[in-house]
């Protein structure tokens, strides 16, 4: 946090300019970095590469077995009315948890690694993950969507008085 690439907005990457051997490297490393620090998502500018793409582990209970997606030019639709407040952290704040509003249920619409277009509905925390990741993008830390700054907690304390519901990223 405080590295100006996180605060603007990552341009979209052309199916050409993905195929490139740097991106593809990015994304391995992008991967690597993830699993290094047991997150569950990582977005370019986290990595201060101002691109539009984003690793993560869409899954509900993601451990070191879950597949990792890579999601590049992300666009996100809500595919219904609920929204629900549950926990994120980000790698970019380390140690700091608090509770963010995200829609439930999600359409993503993004390309995969190799250009080809996808189309994930997402419901609950891999939705939750996605429009974390999303929000990168386009500069946009978890605080920036939270309805009050009552719940923000380090680590620590989140651990000692909170921790049972969601964790995102
Ligand atoms: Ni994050």
């Amino acid at each position: 946090m405080g590295h100006p690439v996180l605060r603007e907005r990552a341009r979209p990457l052309t199916p050409a300019g993905l195929r490139t051997p740097a991106v593809q490297k990015l994304i391995d490393d992008m991967i690597d970095t993830m699993r290094e620090y047991h997150g569950v998502g990582l977005a370019g500018p986290q990595v201060h590469e101002g691109l539009r793409l984003f690793v993560a582990l869409l899954d509900d209970e993601p451990d070191e077995s879950s597949d990792v997606v890579t999601l590049v030019n992300p666009e996100i639709v809500p595919a219904g009315p609920a929204v629900e407040e549950g926990w994120e952290g980000c790698l970019s704040i380390p140690d700091i948890r608090g509770m963010v509003p995200r829609h439930v249920d999600i359409v993503l619409r993004a390309l995969d690694r190799t250009g080809r277009a996808i189309e994930l509905p997402l419901h609950g925390f891999p939705a939750r993950v996605a429009q974390h990741e999303t929000d990168h993008l386009d500069g946009v830390l978890f605080f920036d969507r939270m309805r009050s700054m009552a719940t923000l907690s380090y680590l620590e304390e989140y651990s000692r008085y909170w921790a049972k519901g969601d964790e995102g990223e």
